[in-house]
């Protein structure tokens, strides 16, 4: 396995040097990659010094240094995990047969597809979170929010060298439009719709974080299952990075939850929006809109697209390992589909849920999630718990999409559910009170005051660290 080669303009563990044709055109599309960086990432922030992580390796362990950085300065490049020798499929129509190192012609159109979908969510989040950095809660926040920036940038050049490296010129032209669509932009906007949403503060930031990089998660493990080696090792590498994105989501929420409970504990007669907290029930139901929003990205619950994707070998279930059988034939799943106005299970052959397996891999994580909050909650001294809302609310892609269900999931009509919107779903009051209180907190160790001081550090760090030289 060579190490990474940082002497190249574009660092890289793919002997990039030795395809010529491959180099060059990826150095061109450096300096426009740089240009969207510097005009559509962090705000007002490109002359700062970060303390960020950079790959040195793709070794599980010790594979990042941590240092001061500019961002422009920061070394995106091209890490592919390790090649397992002699690797075969390992579901669907082509299983046992050895690993592919071109695109298969009649897979082409639709690996490409997925490919670019995926590699469309990188810079959107870039371009949603690009203001947060004015409203930091700490610089421990600023940070982090930073390097997810930075490795977002750093998975859109993955994927990039994946439609430069095996689809010619239709690759070229993908990636050219990679960095002409922009988030919430209404004539040229991002591909999905989570990542048109707007990021204005940081309790939505956390929600992402959680809950729509967790999708992410998702996708990359079932991607890294695929017979298209490059595209799986580059997904594999990926899901190193991700993980930390989570972990910015999760405790970001909980550091909140936590604050608030120490609020309202202090003066229990009080409202905490008059002690300059945000209120339980706000955070539940920003959880509510996340968390359903992030559902939609899986994608219909009945697809024929997903069946083709599983039959081809490309998109596996997540950890596919862990199934005894990998064709999905002669299998079936029960989805509760409606039927006249009633919800009734339905037997839908396996392939065709797929969608659906990997969305229910994807909500009991999330479960998970909530299970940890609510154990710091616990140990908090209060009986308040956050829920998870039923994986048919407030969705509008898929078959319940144009239905609508309360948070445990049982049909209602749309007026029952206009009559509790505000009690589900952020209201634009609660979204403007969190905006107002979104005030940046620079000193080194101190935490804006509806925000928890996080438990450590990072990279051992205190967390009165200079996390980022203002
Ligand atoms: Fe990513
Ligand atoms: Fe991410």
């Amino acid at each position: 396995m060579p190490g990474i080669d940082y002497s190249e303009l574009i660092p890289n563990n793919v002997n990039l040097s030795s395809d010529r044709r491959l180099q060059r055109a990826l150095e061109k599309w450096q300096p426009a990659y740089l240009d969207w960086w510097n005009d559509m990432g962090p705000e007002g922030w490109q002359a700062k010094d970060v303390y960020l992580r950079t790959a040195v390796s793709t070794e599980p362990g010790g594979w990042a240094v941590f240092d001061y950085v500019k961002m422009p300065d920061y070394r995106w490049g091209i890490f592919l995990a390790d090649a397992e020798k002699d690797r075969t499929i390992g579901f669907g129509d082509h299983m046992g047969e050895p690993v592919w190192q071109e695109v298969p012609g009649e897979y082409r159109n639709i690996l490409r597809r997925i490919i670019v979908t995926q590699a469309d969510t990188e810079p959107a989040s870039v371009e949603q979170q690009r203001y947060l950095g004015a409203t930091a809660p700490s610089l421990y926040d600023l940070r982090n929010l930073f390097q997810v920036n930075v490795e977002e940038g750093r998975h859109l050049w993955a994927m990039v060298y994946l439609l430069h490296g095996y689809f010619g010129r239709d690759g070229r032209e993908e990636a050219e439009e990679l960095l002409a669509r922009r988030a919430g932009d209404e004539d040229k906007p991002r591909i999905l719709d989570a990542f048109n949403q707007d990021c204005p503060d940081w309790l939505t930031f956390f929600c992402f974080t959680t809950f729509t990089d967790r999708d992410g998660k998702y996708q990359l493990a079932s991607l890294a299952e695929s017979g298209f080696d490059p595209l799986s090792r580059t997904c594999r590498f990926m899901l190193t990075e991700e993980a930390h994105h989570l972990f910015v989501g999760q405790t970001g929420v909980e550091r909140i939850l936590l604050r608030t409970i120490e609020l309202m504990k202090q003066d229990p007669n009080e409202d905490v929006t008059n002690l300059g907290g945000i209120p339980f029930d706000t955070i539940q139901r920003y959880v509510n809109y996340w968390f359903s929003y992030s559902l939609d990205l899986f994608g219909s619950e009945v697809s024929s697209n997903a069946a083709d994707f599983f039959g081809a070998g490309i998109k596996g279930r997540y950890k596919e390992d862990k199934y005894e059988e990998h064709t999905a034939l002669d299998q079936i799943k029960i989805i509760q589909m409606l039927q006249d106005g009633k919800l009734t299970a339905e037997e839908i052959p396996l392939r065709n849920a797929m969608n659906e397996v990997l969305r229910d891999e994807y909500v009991v994580d999330c479960e998970k999630v909530v299970e940890k909050w609510n154990k710091a909650l616990a140990k908090a001294g209060t009986e308040l718990r956050i829920e998870l809302p039923s994986s048919r609310f407030h969705r509008r892609q898929g078959i319940y999409a144009g239905s609508h269900f309360d948070p445990k999931g049982n049909l209602i009509t749309e007026e029952q559910f206009e009559a509790k919107r505000t009690e589900w779903l952020p209201t634009r009051e609660e979204r403007e009170y969190v905006a107002s209180l979104m005030k940046p907190v620079y000193e080194p160790g101190k935490m804006a005051n509806w925000i928890a001081a996080p438990r450590k550090g990072i990279n051992g760090q205190a967390t009165e660290y200079e996390y980022v030289r203002v």
